[in-house]
């Protein structure tokens, strides 16, 4: 039945591409949408993967073709009753697929059939979905609860309707209410731009967060740690055990997640994800024992060339019990500055951030940071989590055009490119020209501990560029920065105009520096980008 559903993508790509056409203005793709936005397709196939999250743009993709084959409104009243046992039978075996939401009972066999994830999708197939929304609520929009109407076939017998899902995000911790918060549950917030350069290093309240799922409830005493060989061997480590048996180190070091920035470059075209703006990234002083002490502890020879990658399990589950993972090349896991850490700024690492052990992978993608690490194991694949596979890769459809997304035709992102950003002033500040100067500040880091050897400021448009003043960390040299760089700069309010842009730009240890646009670095899920930061600024007389 899944071999048959698989075998009808293609021909729903094909259909949807035409169909597309028809429907236009309709989709959620502003820009060119009548070419890409199959991609939605795809991209909610990858983000499905954990669950029901591509329900929103799914039920507006159905919403789209019931209005297309112009299906009437079913009045709820003639709909039959069915018992939890018959919906049972619809389960992903079924020719017809059926799921609950409270009282409602749905088949959603042709909405999966266009569903490149839909294999996810299926493990509400003969149940309820209310467990899935619970965790995955930033999906359950009125606009979603709408689309999903158009698919009601029935009432849920009021004896099996499910009793409302308890809050999953119940157990989270409190938060410092200055972080600007993208999303309430999975909790996902940036540092304020505005705080964010008074400290070189983040103060842990202030840092940045990014949540997939629930924070897990950990007791420290309780927690152990998992290495798992190639030959099946496993050691097995308490948080102290691991304190005692290994020499710690120190390293400053950037986090910095693959859609910083996502935002603006959805103004350059649309993209999928959470609208992050500039500052989710932090920078913070990690405490930890060697990754490749604790490998080589486990009998793991880390020169063995069939040994490839290392993966890290969270303890942050799924509703079908998979954890966050992700997993990061031996050559780099052996590295001097690659940690599994327990202290964050000098104190235990607040749950939100991993607490109690996290991997600090120094001049990497956040992605592959797994908190709450609770299992390491080495492999000669990369770790087939869904993190690794279906997300956190950038393409962009010049090179899948007319095709559905295929991540594999590109590598996972592990080091990230040169970024900089302006943190102060704020977009479209106002500042009086009789000052004659505005105060500027922000970030700059590059990945794979590529110091930051130039950041330079324009108010003309990129015409010309004068340096900044940088702040680095003393104790890592060019060659081995995994610390950001901060800058400040007094900036010419330039003559005779009302409104100008400062553009900031940086450029690596490697002479690498940032595209002037995001034309040549678009992808459909919005990660690393770079581009030239540019704040608006009013002048007023
Ligand atoms: N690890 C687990 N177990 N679960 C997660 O959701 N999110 C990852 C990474 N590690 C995540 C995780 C992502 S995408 C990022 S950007 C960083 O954690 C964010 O780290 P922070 O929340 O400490 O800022």
């Amino acid at each position: 039945m899944l071999g048959q559903r698989a075998a009808t993508f293609g021909r729903f790509f094909r259909q949807k591409r035409n169909f597309n056409k028809l429907a236009g203005a309709g989709t959620d793709y502003g820009h060119d949408e009548r070419n890409y936005s199959y991609y939605k397709y795809a991209y909610i196939g990858g983000a499905a993967t954990v669950g029901l999250l591509g329900y929103k743009s799914l039920f507006r993709t159905a919403k789209l073709d019931h209005a297309h084959e112009d299906k009437s409104v079913k009045k709820l009243e003639n709909l039959p009753m069915y018992k939890q046992e018959e919906v049972k039978k619809h389960g992903k075996d079924a020719d017809r697929i059926w799921v609950t939401y409270k009282d409602g009972v749905y088949d959603v066999t042709d909405f999966i059939s266009m569903h490149p994830g839909g294999d996810k999708i299926l493990l509400a197939a003969g149940a309820a979905v209310d467990p899935f929304w619970a965790l995955y609520s930033q999906h359950k929009t009125a606009e979603v609860l709408e689309i999903l109407e158009g698919y009601r076939i029935g009432r849920l017998d009021v004896k099996d309707v499910p009793k409302a899902e308890p809050d999953a995000f119940s157990n989270d911790p409190e938060r410092h209410p200055a972080l600007l918060v993208r999303n309430a549950k999975p909790f996902n917030a940036e540092s304020p731009p505005s705080l964010l350069t008074d400290h070189f290093y983040t103060p842990n309240e202030l840092f940045f967060v990014r949540n997939h799922l629930p924070v897990p409830d950990i007791k420290t005493e309780d927690h152990r740690l998992t290495v798992e060989t190639l030959n099946g061997k496993t050691i097995d480590l308490s948080v102290d055990e691991l304190k005692k048996k290994y020499k710690s180190y120190t390293i400053g070091s950037v986090i910095q997640c693959a859609g910083n920035r996502r935002a603006d470059m959805n103004q350059y075209k649309k993209v999928q994800g959470l609208m992050w703006e500039g500052t989710a990234i932090s920078n913070a002083e990690w405490t930890g024992v060697r990754l490749r002490d604790i490998l080589a502890d486990a009998g793991i020879d880390v020169f063995d060339e069939k040994i490839k990658h290392v993966h890290f399990e969270g303890s942050d589950l799924d509703p079908t019990g998979t954890p966050y993972g992700a997993s990061i090349p031996m050559e780099k896991a052996r590295g001097n500055e690659v940690l599994v850490a327990y202290h964050m700024n000098g104190v235990d690492i607040p749950r939100d951030h991993g607490a109690p052990l996290r991997v600090i992978v120094p001049g990497n993608v956040g992605a592959r940071q797994v908190k709450w690490l609770r299992r390491i194991i080495v492999s000669e694949k990369e770790s087939d989590s869904h993190w690794q596979q279906k997300d956190y890769r950038a393409f962009s459809p010049a090179v899948n055009m007319g095709d559905e997304l295929k991540w594999d035709t590109v590598p996972s992102i592990q080091e990230y490119p040169v970024q900089c950003a302006i943190c102060t002033p704020a977009p479209n500040t106002k500042v009086d020209r009789d000052d004659g100067t505005v105060d500027i500040s922000g970030y700059a880091w590059s990945g794979g501990g590529r110091g930051i050897i130039r950041i330079e400021i324009s108010v003309d448009g990129g015409e010309t560029w004068s340096s900044c003043e940088m702040e680095q960390e003393e104790k890592q040299d060019v060659e081995h920065m995994y610390a950001w760089t901060l800058f400040k700069a007094e900036v010419k309010i330039p003559p005779g105009v009302k409104e100008f842009n400062i553009i900031a730009k940086a450029v690596d240890r490697s002479y690498n520096t940032q595209p002037e646009t995001a034309s040549g670095i678009w992808n459909v899920r919005g990660l690393i980008h770079n581009a030239w930061h540019r704040v608006p600024i009013i002048v007023k007389d």
